[in-house]
């Protein structure tokens, strides 16, 4: 399934999370038979993992990685006048790629670039696509460099409780992203190998042990060009890429040499 491992000290988070799954499902009985039918008649799968995935982002979250994408990346593209193609495998509400987006367009507004974004979070995916954030909170995520009202319109929200400012990405931008499904812990993902000049895995692998972290690394490295960049969450580890890649910044590698 999800390869998500949850460690013994979450107890508390685990009976929230099934509580939100019987409420979610409206299932008609207590959890274990609800867990019996995810078990054995294969019901509820995609509600049980969108429960117990942990989606925190935000924009322009491990902000140096941006800074890298346009101040080390994107120049040779523009000097190639070639179409950068990135992955952005662990995309949650959206901000992530979203970020890759806006970073391109920052830099060039003529360098072609497209993203494709993945997550196994059906509800996330679907956040995403809308692209639609809450103004509060967003707004103190961009870093300086970023003026975020070039990159969103703004829209008024009235609730029962005020008025609410909503933040809804540019056509122009979310062009860039195609967004899918994909459980990283698949045996084969669906893109060729080579295909992309970018991979941000970043705070994701944290849930996997570290057998299926490394099983995860190397199928991401195979769809990275040489000479393409890997970036890797704050408290993620490379694992056995180390020895193929060349380490360039913060969790930043670029890759040498296939694995064989
Ligand atoms: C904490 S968020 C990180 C989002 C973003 N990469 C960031 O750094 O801000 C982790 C995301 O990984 C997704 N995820 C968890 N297990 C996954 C799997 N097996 N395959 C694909 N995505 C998964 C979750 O749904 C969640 O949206």
């Amino acid at each position: 399934m999800a390869g998500i491992t949850l460690t013994e000290n979450k107890d508390i988070m685990i009976a929230n999370r099934l509580d939100k799954l019987i409420r979610n499902t409206g299932f008609n009985g207590n959890i274990s038979q609800l867990l019996d039918e995810i078990e054995h008649n294969k019901k509820f799968t995609t509600e049980f993992i969108n429960t117990f995935t942990t989606n925190k982002t935000h924009f322009f979250r491990e902000d140096f990685h941006f800074v890298d994408l346009r101040d080390r990346v994107l120049p040779m593209f523009e000097k190639l006048n070639s179409e950068i193609k990135m992955y952005c495998s662990a995309s949650s509400t959206g901000e992530e790629p979203y970020s890759m987006a806006i970073t391109v367009k920052e830099f060039s507004s003529t360098l072609r670039a497209s993203i494709v974004a993945t997550d196994i979070d059906t509800e996330v995916l679907q956040y995403a696509v809308n692209g639609v954030y809450r103004f509060q909170k967003s707004s103190k995520e961009f870093p300086e460099w970023i003026k975020p009202q070039k990159y969103f319109k703004r829209r008024i929200q009235k609730n029962l409780i005020g008025d609410e400012i909503l933040i809804k990405v540019n056509d122009d931008i979310k062009s860039m992203v195609t967004f899918g499904k994909m459980n990283l812990n698949d045996d084969e993902y669906p893109f060729d190998d080579e295909f992309f000049d970018v991979v941000f895995c970043r705070n994701v692998l944290i849930y996997f042990s570290s057998e299926d972290q490394n099983k995860i690394l190397k199928k991401l490295f195979r769809l990275l060009k040489i000479g393409g960049t890997l970036y890797l969450g704050h408290s993620e580890s490379p694992q056995d890429l180390i020895n193929h890649s060349k380490r360039v910044g913060q969790n930043i590698f670029v890759k040498q040499r296939n694995i064989l």
